[in-house]
């Protein structure tokens, strides 16, 4: 099969939207590659930090980017499945994706705020998204791919057979990591998370390199009187071809 003929289903959107776990839940029932493409920009952050790359430093951030080997791996509860969309049931929740950059499992190291707030830097920047367009096309493999993200549906996957664009009120989202947060024991108040989001949000939408906005194919879907079960199956409905 040449790579434009393996299906892409996108889903983009803010965080918190809740498009990560849906992504995971869709790729594991359809027995899909999977693609978290905000991973990739939080590993070049950790990398470069730890590594004392500065966030203008381009060319040691290119060099970064092209180095990095990403997988991703579901844990073995989500493994048995036949790849039928017609099967796919919110009883299937392969929550835990490990992530491993050159054979380390790295996941938790990267869901820090301080984490997420560089990558959102790095993620404004043109050579950086540009290094790892290729990369993020190369998950493209059979028997198919679902890609979560921001751009997955307007710039890295435009040919995509399904876009989805999940949002949820800034406020919703912030009371969702909260929730996230407490399970790993972390305590932070809803102001502060906001403020956060907010700010991710708005660097996000306005960058000029591939702003965060739906692409023109997108079906909208707002998650924020649904819950993650409710979500599911809608965008189930449409992955089936429904609307
Ligand atoms: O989805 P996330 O929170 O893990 O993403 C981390 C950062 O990377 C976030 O600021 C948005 C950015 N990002 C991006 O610009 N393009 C993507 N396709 C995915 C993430």
């Amino acid at each position: 099969m040449t790579n434009s003929l393996i299906p892409v289903i996108t889903i983009d959107g803010p965080a918190g939207s809740g498009k990560g776990t849906i992504a995971r839940q869709l790729a594991a029932i359809l027995n899909y590659n999977y693609l978290d493409s905000g991973a990739l920009y939080r590993i070049l952050s950790l990398l470069s930090q730890q590594q004392g790359i500065a966030v203008d430093d381009l060319q040691g951030l290119v060099a970064l980017c092209e180095e990095m080997d990403v997988r991703f791996g579901f844990d073995a509860q989500s493994s048995s499945n036949s790849g039928s969309i017609d099967e796919l049931q919110t009883n299937k929740q392969p929550e835990n994706v490990s992530v491993f950059l050159n054979d380390n499992e790295v996941a938790s190291d990267l869901r820090t705020e301080e984490c997420a707030g560089r990558a959102s830097q790095l993620a404004a920047l043109q050579e950086v998204r540009a290094a790892l367009l290729e990369k993020q096309r190369s998950f493209r493999q059979s028997p198919g791919l679902v890609a979560e993200g921001r751009d997955m549906g307007t710039v890295v996957f435009p040919d995509a057979e399904r876009k989805i664009y999940l949002t949820a009120s800034p406020h919703e989202r912030a009371l969702r990591r909260q929730k996230q947060l407490k399970k790993q024991g972390i305590s932070a108040s809803l102001g502060t998370l906001l403020k956060e989001i907010e700010t991710r949000d708005s660097r996000d939408q306005n960058r000029a390199v591939s702003p965060l906005r739906p692409a023109a194919d997108a079906l909208l879907v707002d998650s924020t009187n649904l819950s993650i079960e409710q979500a599911v199956n809608r965008i189930a409905e449409i992955v089936r071809g429904g609307h």
